[in-house]
């Protein structure tokens, strides 16, 4: 008979290789803190096999589900994130009932400290959402499996839908007895800091940095959108991400020492569509970039290896965010243009930034094949 400790389990999700190389890092912070439950990782067709050999080595159990869509652009639309229509997926967690009790973390988490505690909370516990503190994020959430609660959930999303287009806004409506009726399953804001949140309380985050267990990476942006600069081996927050650099780097640190040499260069492709992230990913190949980063400190070697992808710093230049001392240097600018200059003219396919010689509309997930600067972003 499994002991108490092999019938709970941390749970995470990925449908796609991107999200499941933030599930590999999650993984190894939760082993480096020491935790004594078992790891479990849903993944859906979308997880190539190479990645799932990966999680393998780090989860314990990696588990095939369908994939679930809300279909509800229209509410996606509200929280600027179309791409959130597959976490409906999440609600297969509950059906891993070999667990007696479970937290479910997102891909983008990190833990920091040890948070097997958790298991004492009860379903449904969790931490408030720094938009919305009378709902809770759904990022880190106390569960208790059962086919019965997975199917009242499904039925749930027929009847009612989801007021954010994805799993929050649905599980906020299911369990709202949440923010009422009973605090201890309310989680302490340290179990789900949403990086960038201290922005608005610096005091505080100064405070009480150091409690902090689990880091939540939220928003468009991920860890591993960031530029990492192979000589210094520090990572570069985006202007516009928000999250907090020594949080990133964190990230970092435990990407490059635990996952990053286990990828294979050769993985180009993610089959997921309807994003921008995942657009600009698939068709840079984002996995196969990361793949072949090298540290290239101990040579002393100057400048910055990105791990942005080149359809991520045209979006960056097309919004005006233009890196003047790193990748969009005048001296990286000329040497792109004497680039473009030297081969032959591409009629009908107007320049839009010095990183691409298409159009953004013309560049699609589907069609695209990797530029120039994809294929070796990271010299
Ligand atoms: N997720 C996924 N594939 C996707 C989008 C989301 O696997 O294309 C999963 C992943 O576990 C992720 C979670 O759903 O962490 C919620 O999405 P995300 O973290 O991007 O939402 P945010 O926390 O930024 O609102
Ligand atoms: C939130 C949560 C995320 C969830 C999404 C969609 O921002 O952080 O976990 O998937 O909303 O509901
Ligand atoms: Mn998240």
């Amino acid at each position: 008979m499994a002991s108490q400790e092999e019938r709970e389990a941390f749970v995470t999700l990925a449908t796609n290789d991107t999200y499941a190389l933030g599930c590999l890092v999650l993984g190894s912070s939760l082993r480096r803190a020491g935790t004594t439950r078992q790891l479990a990782v849903m993944v859906t067709p979308g997880v190539s096999q190479s990645l799932r050999d990966q999680l393998s080595r780090v989860f314990n159990l990696v588990y095939d589900v369908d994939l679930l869509d809300s279909q509800d652009p229209t509410n996606l639309q509200l929280l600027g994130r179309p791409d959130l229509n597959v976490t409906f997926t999440k609600f297969h967690c509950w059906r891993l009932t070999q667990y007696d009790k479970a937290v479910f973390l997102d891909a983008d988490t990190l833990v920091l400290q040890n948070v097997d505690e958790l298991f004492n909370r009860e379903e449904l516990s969790a931490a408030p959402d720094a938009g919305w503190p009378d709902c809770f994020n759904s990022g880190v959430f106390v569960f208790k499996p059962s086919e019965q609660t997975y199917n009242a959930i499904l039925q749930f999303a027929l009847d009612q839908g989801s007021f954010d287009g994805g799993d929050q806004g649905l599980l906020n409506m299911f369990f709202r007895q949440w923010a009422t009726e009973d605090i201890s399953r309310h989680l302490p804001f340290i179990y789900n800091v949403v990086s960038q949140a201290f922005y608005s309380y610096l005091p505080a985050f100064k405070q009480f940095k150091n409690n902090v267990k689990i880091v939540h990476f939220i928003g468009a942006t991920k860890p591993w959108h960031q530029p990492f600069n192979t000589s210094s081996g520090e990572v570069t927050p985006l202007p516009d991400s928000g999250h907090n650099a020594e949080f990133l780097q964190l990230w970092w640190t435990i990407f490059m020492e635990d996952v990053q040499q286990t990828l294979d260069p050769n993985l180009k492709t993610n089959n997921h569509k309807n994003n921008r992230m995942s657009m600009l990913t698939t068709s840079e190949g984002l996995i196969g970039q990361l793949a072949t980063l090298k540290i290239s400190r101990d040579q002393g070697q100057e400048g910055s290896a990105s791990a942005l992808s080149s359809g991520e710093r045209k979006l960056n230049w097309e919004k005006g965010q233009i890196d003047y001392l790193g990748e969009d240097s005048f001296v990286n600018i000329q040497k792109k243009l004497e680039e473009s200059l030297s081969k032959p003219a591409e009629p009908h396919k107007p320049a839009t930034s010095p990183f691409s010689r298409r159009s953004p509309t013309e560049e699609t997930a589907e069609t695209a094949e990797p530029t120039k600067e994809s294929k070796e972003p990271c010299e």
